[in-house]
């Protein structure tokens, strides 16, 4: 088993889970049985950040441009997000786990909505570990969105341009109270961001791996923060 410091535990690890379609194609299933993996996958992960503990684990789930995907592939997911929110709100009350959404939660049916709100506000005192699901999240939007919000603001005289500052800024995003990504970790070999957290990882660290979600274990977890733990980060210093 990899080791890890305890002293020095990322506080945010984000996580791009890619790969579902790609395990699904070479074992000749349709894409389904790869989503359906994955959140096996994310529910092994979950468990494994929440016993190390990780603080905030945000799971990139659905992309905006994912609504592009066929209809029935969305129905898919749909239904594999409906069956998480609905059979895992015991489990995360039971381990602690305060529950977040972040993205345009407004475009999933009503139904989902709701369960995403209950989940929320069941979860709130959960205090060992926060996960965070981003769904239909757009890191462009999300900015896009803050700008708007602070743009009301100084329109309604709360604000004045010159207090809009990084700080300031981050405090319209959806995370304005989640500490930024130290570690974020994609899987199946692409090494791209596809519109994840854009401002919030100016200094994360990035570990790639060309293992599909559906086979990614815990170990592979606990080598990405082994990996993490290796890494000097500098901010900028010397
Ligand atoms: C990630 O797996 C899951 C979602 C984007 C919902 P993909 O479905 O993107 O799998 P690949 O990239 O096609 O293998
Ligand atoms: C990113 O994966 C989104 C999620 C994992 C939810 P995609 O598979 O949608 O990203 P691209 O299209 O390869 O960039
Ligand atoms: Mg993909």
């Amino acid at each position: 088993m990899t080791e890890l410091d305890p002293e020095r535990l990322p506080r945010h690890v984000a996580i791009i889970m890619d790969g579902n379609g790609r395990w699904a194609r070479r074992r000749g299933l349709p894409r389904f049985f790869g989503h359906r993996e994955g959140v096996k996958t994310a529910k092994r992960i979950i468990t494994k950040a929440c016993e190390i503990p990780i603080p905030v684990l945000t799971l990139y789930a659905f992309s905006r441009e994912n609504w592009q995907r066929p209809e029935e592939e969305i129905a898919v997911l749909m239904d594999l997000l409906r069956a998480y929110l609905r059979e895992e709100l015991p489990t995360m009350l039971e381990k602690g786990i305060r529950f977040r959404v972040i993205g345009e939660r407004e475009r999933f049916p009503e139904d989902i909505q709701e369960m995403i709100t209950l989940c929320e506000e069941k979860t709130a005192a959960g205090d060992r570990m926060t996960l965070v699901l981003a769904l239909s999240y757009g890191a462009r939007a999300e900015i896009a969105r803050a700008a708007r919000l602070l743009a009301g603001e100084v329109q309604a005289g709360r604000l004045s341009p010159e207090d809009i500052t990084p700080e300031t800024f981050a405090r319209f995003l959806y995370t304005w109270d989640l500490p930024d990504p130290d570690l974020l970790i994609r899987t199946s070999g692409e090494q791209r961001l596809s519109n994840f957290l854009l401002y919030q990882c100016a200094y994360t660290e990035f570990y790639f791996t060309p293992v599909l979600w559906p086979d990614f274990t815990e170990e592979e977890f606990l080598r990405a923060l082994a990996e993490y733990q290796r890494r000097e980060r500098r901010f900028g210093r010397v």
